[in-house]
């Protein structure tokens, strides 16, 4: 929330917000079939309709439903159905088998849709909506927006699974070459010292942003851009996948079981490397930004470069600081930080308070942004996380170095 805006402007603008995101959410799926909105190819990674609905129940779950006087219930089956892992809301189907849903059919998780926003739409127009519940549909904005990211890089992995590689749309940012990638990479010079990183100010920001506070930094380098799939077949090429001494143990073991030889998505074939894009199947483009890499890819790849990873708080602070290419439109970026509570941490009160807090383990951070981050939805501040093994993430490498 911006507090510094009347409340009625305010209001306004948040009801437009409102349109504006859920309207995304649709033009997402233009163009697929149910069929294809009904895919899971894997347990992290849930049907695009599954998307649609859990969204919708957020709202419904956390404000709708909490009003003085309730909207009536679409559906009380979908309680369950769609929520996610809110134990303090009550029981949950079980995300594995999320794409067993064949009911409800598309059709109706669009009216669903369709019902929320009617009653969204009323609650919004209410001139004396109280600042907790402005505050909440915020939330339930930037979780959508998240939720948005998650449809592509899920579509793109069911998607993957299929041997015709369908495509999303013909064309897109998928494997585009930006400028800055021509050019070598220029380390970034910053002195650290006593720097404050988390969110601070009245604008939004996920509880786990906050508190602000200060952090202690040696002099460090930063790469001055991501890096691309050239200088990634470089590792490749000199054995990266065969050497385990450029390994973390729990690395090693993913390498063998996973049998990984390459990035995800990435298929050799008798004309040369070719990747799977959310543009279908296209040669590899050695000049396009690193992506769908581990955290534990990204820690082999820094080690047999002579770098490491930055950690949150280095990242943070040279994004602040140092003018840098690729920050928020191309890859998160992985960071030698566990994902952990800041200094002073409180998750919020209730079962709103699990969206955050309670994953603070087993998972590592990632920095930026990614070319399939809604607009307007990165910040300096954004901490995003996944477990260490993840590569279905538009996820990348920055390097940094000790000076
Ligand atoms: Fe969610």
């Amino acid at each position: 929330m911006n507090a510094q805006l009347p409340a009625q402007a305010m209001q306004e603008s948040i009801a437009s917000r409102y349109r504006a995101v859920r309207q995304y959410s649709l033009e997402l799926i233009a163009g697929l079939s149910a069929e294809d909105c009904q895919l899971q190819s894997m347990s992290d990674a849930s049907p695009l309709k599954w998307h649609l609905a859990h969204t919708s129940w957020f709202f419904e779950t956390f404000i709708l439903n909490t009003r003085p006087n309730p909207a009536p219930v679409f559906d009380p089956a979908f309680a369950v159905l769609f929520n996610s892992y809110y134990v303090g809301i009550g029981p949950r189907h079980a995300r594995p088998q999320r794409g067993l849903l064949s009911r409800p059919a598309l059709s109706e998780v669009l009216a669903y849709r369709q019902h929320v926003d009617r009653h969204m739409a009323q609650l919004l127009a209410d001139s004396a909506l109280p600042p907790d519940i402005i505050a909440l549909v915020e939330l339930g904005l930037n979780h959508e927006q998240q939720h948005q990211e998650l449809m592509l890089t899920d579509l793109k992995h069911h998607f993957s699974c299929n041997p015709l590689a369908p495509a999303w749309r013909a064309d897109g940012p998928d494997q585009t070459i930006p400028e800055h990638n021509r050019h070598p990479t220029q380390p970034l010079e910053l002195n650290g010292g006593l720097v404050e990183i988390g969110h601070t100010g009245s604008s939004f920001s996920y509880d786990n942003a906050q508190p602000r506070h200060r952090v202690w930094l040696k002099p460090y380098r930063l790469a001055s851009r991501n890096l691309t799939n050239g200088e990634y077949l470089d590792f490749m090429l000199d054995g990266g996948y065969q050497s385990p001494e450029l390994w973390l143990s729990d690395g090693w073991d993913a390498v063998c079981a996973g049998q990984w030889r390459a990035p995800l998505y990435w298929q050799h074939t008798d004309t040369g490397w070719q990747l799977f894009t959310l543009h279908g199947l296209r040669p590899l483009q050695p000049l396009a930004t690193l992506s769908h890499i581990s955290f534990y890819e990204a820690d082999a790849f820094a080690r047999w470069a002579g770098a490491r990873l930055p950690t949150e708080a280095e990242w943070e602070h040279a994004a602040t600081s140092a003018p840098a290419d690729g920050l928020f439109d191309e890859v998160w970026q992985w960071c030698n930080s566990a994902y952990l509570p800041y200094p002073g941490f409180r998750p919020a009160s209730g079962a709103v308070g699990e969206y955050n807090g309670k994953f603070m383990i087993n998972q590592m951070v990632l920095r930026g942004g990614s070319l399939a981050t809604p607009s307007g939805h990165s910040r300096l501040t954004y901490r995003n996380f996944f477990p260490a093994g993840a590569r279905w993430q538009f996820s990348g490498i920055r390097l940094a170095w000790d000076t």
